[in-house]
């Protein structure tokens, strides 16, 4: 399977690469539930110096199932020849069909080192890894950044050196490092990178609805959208984006479905974690049955079931006490925008 962003169908919808969160068991499950829409996942973020380094945890978080692909890896580190080496590894290991740099994320353990956002104050050093990266893959290579550091116009030069580079694709989260999380995602600033150079550009931030594809691409006049939160516990979301983007009626999860691919995506954690993968699963219990009132008398249960037999005997319960019909969506959106 190829990917080419230059033809892929548009608008490009894709799966923001969330660490602990976008793993081969979470993308079989988006995969399954999308109903063969076109959707690229991208995968949680590896550290190139474990790669290098050959550590069996780190190698073990890149392998592919082939129901996820079209796949994308993403690679986060600062150095050129480590970062085209990881490459060239989990390539021979693997063969994703693409690759992305995390140059967004903004937590301390990643930028303090130079990583992520922090190579956005490095516009040389960035593209000098783009450019190693480049000489040792034969699949596209995407970049991940934000609007800035602290100043929101800083994404239009940085992304023509990242293009200059030989990037094939940008995505921009709408918010600057500084931000981190809070306030709302600038689509139109995101747009002004989409206007800076020529390369595909996806637009990423808040996008935590089906409808607000539409807006986002609106907006940022970009070729598509990466979504992260709107994802978890939600894994529909994409099937929903289809039928947004056809014109079809909304798909509606029902607590039966819910309840359906909250069992399956457990099944295919527990096969990639073995037994630690119940505990491991607590997080995303928390997103499928997140804002359902009648979850609290069950939440306990669910949050101390240490094997899926005791997790089963909970969702037993549960499902006794719900309407199978019920399509009451559960959620509260994270933010509501605009
Ligand atoms: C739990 C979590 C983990 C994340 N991990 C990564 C990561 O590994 N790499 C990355 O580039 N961004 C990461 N992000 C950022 C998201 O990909 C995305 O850019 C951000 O959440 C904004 O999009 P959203 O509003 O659709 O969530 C993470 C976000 C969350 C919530």
């Amino acid at each position: 399977m190829r990917l080419d962003w230059t033809t892929h169908s548009r608008p490009i919808i894709a799966l923001s690469p969330m660490a602990d969160m976008t793993d081969s068991a979470f993308c079989r499950v988006v995969k399954e539930v999308t109903n063969g829409a076109p959707l690229v996942v991208f995968r949680e973020m590896v550290s190139a110096e474990a790669v290098v380094r050959k550590n069996d945890k780190t190698l073990g978080m890149t392998a592919i199932h082939v129901e996820e692909r079209p796949l994308v890896q993403q690679i986060f580190g600062s150095d050129p020849a480590t970062m085209a080496e990881a490459c060239r590894i989990i390539a021979a290991e693997h063969n994703p069909e693409g690759f992305d740099i995390n140059m967004g994320c903004p937590v301390y353990k990643i930028v303090h080192n130079f990583n992520g956002a922090a190579l956005m104050n490095e516009p040389k050093l960035a593209g000098d890894i783009v450019r190693a990266m480049k000489k040792v893959i034969n699949v596209p290579l995407s970049v991940k950044i934000r609007l800035g550091w602290d100043d929101k116009t800083q994404c239009i030069e940085f992304a023509k050196a990242l293009e200059d580079a030989g990037a094939d694709l940008l995505t921009v989260h709408g918010r600057t490092k500084m931000q981190g999380y809070s306030g709302v995602a600038d689509w139109e600033a995101v747009g002004r990178v989409k206007s800076a150079v020529a390369i595909p550009v996806l637009c990423n931030g808040d996008i935590h609805t089906a409808e607000k594809v539409k807006d986002a691409l609106a907006q940022s006049k970009c070729d598509g959208v990466l979504i992260a939160r709107g994802a978890l516990g939600n894994p529909w979301i994409f099937r929903q984006i289809n039928d947004v983007l056809n014109g079809h009626e909304l798909f509606a999860v029902t607590f039966a479905e819910r309840m359906r691919i909250v069992r399956r995506h457990l099944a295919l954690h527990v096969e990639q974690y073995g037994d630690h993968g119940v505990p491991l699963f607590r997080k995303h219990l928390s997103w499928y049955f997140k804002g359902m009132p009648s979850m609290k008398m069950y939440k306990d249960d669910m949050m101390k079931a240490a094997t899926v037999d005791e997790l089963n005997t909970v969702f037993v319960r549960f499902e006794t006490d719900h309407d199978a019909n019920d399509v009451t969506t559960f959620r509260p959106i994270l933010l509501t925008k605009k």
